[in-house]
């Protein structure tokens, strides 16, 4: 008991962070775990001037009203790359360490832009329906465009930013990136804003965080500028790109394909972009495999027995 007493006191902020990391958490922390989010209140108003740590995503919210009834907290973990609601500014100023899990993730959600890419441009799925129904005896299918010796435009160009630059060398293509400053060491040619890297690209990658700042930063004009024979892919955040002048730009063919694992208010898909056969759709599963969501669990446990144990 006496040694249960000390422990650090670590809640699970989101239902998200999967039971398994929150068993192991369990293993050298006193857990608190909501079963439901309105118990998430009791347990702070119960225990929050003890709480050390918190197991949570970006999704979950965690502001300043919260943050001032937890005057023990030292680290937030976080089982995702994104930190969509969490108020990164409040932490740093009570110098309260914050961790994602974008180191585990990065390499897999890179595997899916590059699907995605390849899918789009080769009109694989379009492909794959033509086979299934039975039109292949009706005549060649048209062709698609390839992925080899294209310029790549990354939007952002961190830990799965560098990912997808890295395999798209691989693959013969030329990567070219855009970030606020440009990227110490980095020998790929850097464009200070979006809508010349998309100018300059013919597959035009979205990997930049969301947020605030980053919104509608894909804009009508950088969706213009990059034409009709190019490729927008989006494993982010889908408030980056402006959904509606995208849906716009794939139905009238001023910009050619796109491959799209994120969208402005998911689970709703318009049924506009549900129509088009020039889009590839997946369901945000960018870090959905086994291996790395047991990754990312472990990358939460590392974290939080790194500032607490
Ligand atoms: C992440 O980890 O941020 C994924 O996009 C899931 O939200």
């Amino acid at each position: 008991k006496d040694v249960l007493q000390r422990r650090a006191t670590v809640l699970v902020l989101s239902k998200s962070v999967p039971a398994a990391t929150v068993a192991a958490l369990a293993q050298r922390f006193e857990i608190l775990d909501p079963t439901k989010p309105e118990d998430i209140d009791a347990l702070v108003a119960a225990h929050g001037a003890r709480i050390r740590g918190i197991a949570t995503t970006g999704k979950a919210k965690l502001d300043r009203t919260l943050l001032e009834r937890l005057p023990a907290l030292e680290i937030v973990a976080c089982y995702s790359a994104g930190l969509d609601n969490i108020d990164a500014e409040a932490l740093a100023e009570r110098g309260i360490v914050l961790t994602n899990s974008s180191a585990a993730l990065a390499e897999e959600v890179a595997d899916l832009a590059i699907a995605l890419m390849v899918m789009a441009r080769r009109r694989l799925v379009a492909a794959d329906s033509h086979v299934r129904r039975g039109a292949w005896a009706e005549g060649a299918f048209p062709l698609g465009q390839s992925v080899r010796g294209a310029r790549i435009g990354l939007l952002g160009l961190g830990h799965i930013g560098s990912g997808i630059a890295r395999r798209g060398e691989v693959m013969g293509m030329h990567p070219r990136y855009c970030t606020r400053r440009p990227v110490a060491g980095c020998s790929y040619p850097y464009y200070p804003d979006a809508r010349t890297l998309a100018a300059d690209s013919d597959v035009f990658v979205v990997a930049c965080p969301g947020g605030p700042s980053n919104r509608g930063l894909v804009d009508r004009s950088v969706i213009a500028a990059l034409g009709r024979e190019s490729t927008l892919i989006n494993i982010a955040r889908g408030e980056i790109v402006d959904e509606a002048s995208l849906i716009e730009a794939l139905t009238t063919g001023q910009l050619g394909s796109a491959g799209l694992d994120v969208f402005a208010d998911e689970p709703h898909v318009p049924a506009s972009l549900r129509e088009l056969h020039n889009v590839v759709l997946t369901p945000h599963l960018g870090s959905a495999t086994i291996e790395t969501r047991d990754a990312m669990g472990a990358s939460v446990v590392r974290s939080l027995l790194q500032a607490l144990d």
